[in-house]
């Protein structure tokens, strides 16, 4: 496993992704994945499976200090008098008394940002979370996030083969941030990728595997792919026992004139 270091935490570059899993079959991925060597999980209030997370992670024999858990802060939540009280309701809920990193899931522009900053801040003061970060945000929301000096570690995006996101990396960096990639696997489309393919021939692996090594060799970013079945959940781990060389990097790159999103922030939920 290669990680990121910020602020005396050790991100493990390669996480699972948890949208979509709920009940029993949440919990035997968690539990799998676990058992596979993953440490770095994501979800989110809005994924409702907080308290399968809680119960797997309650159950472990991994130490919690070798876990790093990522919860996002729903588009509703965002105001004063919501924040606080669901992020309680979501430790409750995980059995935790904390989270490793704190993310604002959506901006929502019916709420001030400084207002939902103010309350990312209060939680990690009250040490609900040891990290505070953001999702979704664009250049613009970024830099606001600076003018406004909050101290965010986290901007996580959908990024895969099929996007370029140069820009935004760039800024990102520029903050000293990491990246989470989302949809890191183009929701399982880069499977039938023929210069994938290609590569992946070359190194004895599966076009997956190549896009997300093609991810976590870069600089700062993470990648959290989700899957609920157990060959693929071992599959997505397996990606430190090769190495992509500068050529095979800058080809994959080229894919991103596919110009492809799963997820479009300009169509933000709608809030009300
Ligand atoms: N911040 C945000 O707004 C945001 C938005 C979207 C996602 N996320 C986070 O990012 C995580 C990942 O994104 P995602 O779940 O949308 O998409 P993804 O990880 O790119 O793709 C998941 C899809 O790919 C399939 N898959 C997984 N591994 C595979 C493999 N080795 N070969 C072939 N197919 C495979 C899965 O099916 P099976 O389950 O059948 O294997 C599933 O349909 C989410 O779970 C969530 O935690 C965050």
């Amino acid at each position: 496993m290669d990680y990121i270091k910020r602020e005396g935490s050790w991100i493990p570059k390669l996480g699972f992704g948890t949208f979509n899993l709920q009940g029993r079959k949440a919990i035997g991925a968690l539990e799998f994945a676990l058992d596979v060597g993953y440490r770095h999980f994501d979800t989110a209030q809005v994924y409702q499976n907080e308290s399968e997370i809680g119960q797997v992670i309650g159950h472990t024999h991994v130490s919690r200090d070798r876990l790093f858990i990522t919860n996002k802060v729903w588009g509703t939540n965002l105001n004063k008098a919501r924040f606080l009280p669901s992020v309680e309701e979501s430790l409750r809920k995980m059995k935790q008394d904390y989270v490793d990193l704190l993310l604002i899931h959506w901006p929502n522009k019916s709420i001030l940002l400084e207002e939902s900053l103010e309350q990312l801040m209060e939680a990690k003061e009250k040490q609900y979370c040891k990290h505070i970060g953001v999702s979704n945000f664009n250049i613009e929301l970024l830099e606001q996030v600076q003018q406004l000096q909050v101290p965010i570690l986290c901007n996580q995006f959908e990024y895969h083969p099929y996007i370029d996101q140069n820009k935004l990396l760039k800024k990102t960096r520029e903050m000293n941030c990491f990246v989470t990639a989302y949809c890191p696997l183009a929701k399982g489309e880069v499977t039938d990728d023929e210069v994938l393919g290609h590569i992946a021939a070359k190194h004895k692996v599966r076009a997956a595997q190549v896009a997300l090594r093609w991810l976590v060799q870069q600089e700062d970013v993470a990648a959290i792919p989700k899957s609920s079945q157990l060959m693929r959940i071992k599959q997505n781990f397996d990606v430190f026992n090769f190495h992509l060389s500068e050529e095979e990097m800058a080809r994959i790159s080229e894919l991103r004139s596919k110009n492809k999103r799963y997820i479009n922030p300009e169509f933000a939920p709608q809030w009300d």
